[in-house]
């Protein structure tokens, strides 16, 4: 069993409107037990999250149950991104966002915040990346940031200020108009301003491929150092962790290591984006995909600053990896019919292997929630 005391705010908040299960004792281990992967979180002390599209939660009769059913977090997919929020310059659209904060405000759901900047020129409007003088894109970010942040300020407890800022397979900085024209210290700004329109929310850096050590790896802690060190409100690292089975050498270890890596900085982290797209078919492909969900899920649960683990979709019908890599890919936790793939059995074994024993993990979560209070962030 694992022993986890640290409790995000977003979860002290989410124990105390947790389904009586969560906290009543039942073993979520036992065999046949009617739990779902929220009700074995709570007890071993993380959210767990999928990426949600307010289209399904109307359009798919199954969508939304299994989403209350499974997650107590949500992240907006697209909803929260700079094109879908203010795809032209002053006008914002915040219905379809607003619409996934009102279902996870419904189903006791934590709400991650993703993207206030995707710098990436395909991601951001054209006016945007035509927007070369220095003072008006610092215009740009800050009415950005500050109209969107202050909009979702209470809901949102979670932010990715700033996701990919590197190349996707190298720890050099992407090119994009912000870069280009403000130079690295972009990534400063967005922080800051995110800091000043909502201090209660934790602002994370969201980046892929760096999960297992390596170049970009090293490349992010020392961005994430600088900016420590400037003093800038950074409060977490987001560890996309978006799989290929069977090319990704999946290294539980390793990724522990990276995470405590980043833990030693002081910082919250968090697995944001996980999904296993199955790229071969040979007939084992569904067991090593559980087994890859379990390894990475459970080196997250041994290091205490892993606070929430976030899959990018949770059924197989809904997934981008479909558009990206075709379909076929079964890169998700159940299956195109709902029905629980080995995949979700991986992830409910490694949470249940994370429940501090029974007795001491529930009084002293007990006595945390009594405590703690949801203060304003350095
Ligand atoms: O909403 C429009 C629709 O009106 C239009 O008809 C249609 C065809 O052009 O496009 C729709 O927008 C699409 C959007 O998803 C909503 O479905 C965009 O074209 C498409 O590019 C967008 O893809 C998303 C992608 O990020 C880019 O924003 C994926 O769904 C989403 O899963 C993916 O997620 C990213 C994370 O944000 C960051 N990390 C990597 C991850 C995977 O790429």
């Amino acid at each position: 069993m694992g022993s986890r005391l640290r409790l995000a705010p977003a979860l002290t908040a989410l124990l105390l409107a947790a389904p009586a299960r969560a906290l009543s004792g039942v073993d979520c281990a036992a065999p046949g037990a009617d739990c779902g992967l929220r009700d074995v979180a709570v007890q071993a002390g993380v959210l767990v999250g999928s990426a949600a599209q307010p289209g399904f939660l109307t359009g798919d009769p199954l969508y939304a149950p299994a989403l209350a059913a499974d997650f107590n977090s949500l992240t907006a997919e697209n909803e929260m991104k700079w094109q879908a929020l203010q795809p032209s310059q002053g006008h914002f659209n915040f219905a379809p966002a607003d619409a996934l904060v009102d279902f996870a405000r419904q189903n006791a759901m934590a709400v991650r915040g993703h993207t206030l900047l995707w710098a990436d020129p395909i991601r951001i409007p054209d006016y945007v990346n035509a927007t070369t003088d220095p003072a008006s894109l610092r215009g740009l970010l800050q009415d950005h940031i500050t109209t969107v942040a202050s909009h979702f300020a209470g809901e949102v407890d979670a932010w990715d200020v700033v996701n990919e800022p590197f190349e996707v397979t190298s720890g050099a900085f992407r090119s994009n108009v912000f870069l280009d024209t403000l130079g690295p210290s972009y990534v400063a700004e967005a922080f800051r301003l995110a800091h000043a329109a909502d201090p209660g929310a934790k602002l994370f850096l969201n980046e892929v491929l760096v999960e297992f050590g390596g170049a970009k790896a090293d490349a992010l802690r020392v961005l994430v150092q600088d900016l420590l060190a400037q003093g800038v409100p950074l409060h977490g690292v987001g560890f996309q962790t978006h799989l290929l089975d069977p090319f990704t050498q999946i290294d539980g270890a390793a990724f522990e290591a990276t995470l405590r890596s980043f833990a030693d900085l002081g910082l919250s982290l968090e697995i944001t984006e996980m999904d296993v797209a199955l790229l071969n078919s040979d007939p084992d492909r569904l067991q090593r995909q559980r087994d890859t969900y379990e390894t990475m899920v459970a080196a997250c649960l041994r290091v205490a600053e892993c606070e929430r683990i976030t899959f990018w979709g949770f059924t197989d019908a809904h997934t981008w990896i479909d558009g990206t890599f075709g379909p076929g890919r079964a890169p998700l936790l159940l299956d195109a019919a709902y029905a629980r793939k080995p995949a979700w059995f991986g992830v409910r074994d490694a949470l249940v292997a994370g429940v501090p024993e029974p007795a001491v993990g529930l009084l002293l979560a007990a006595a945390l929630l009594a405590a703690r209070r949801r203060a304003p962030r350095p």
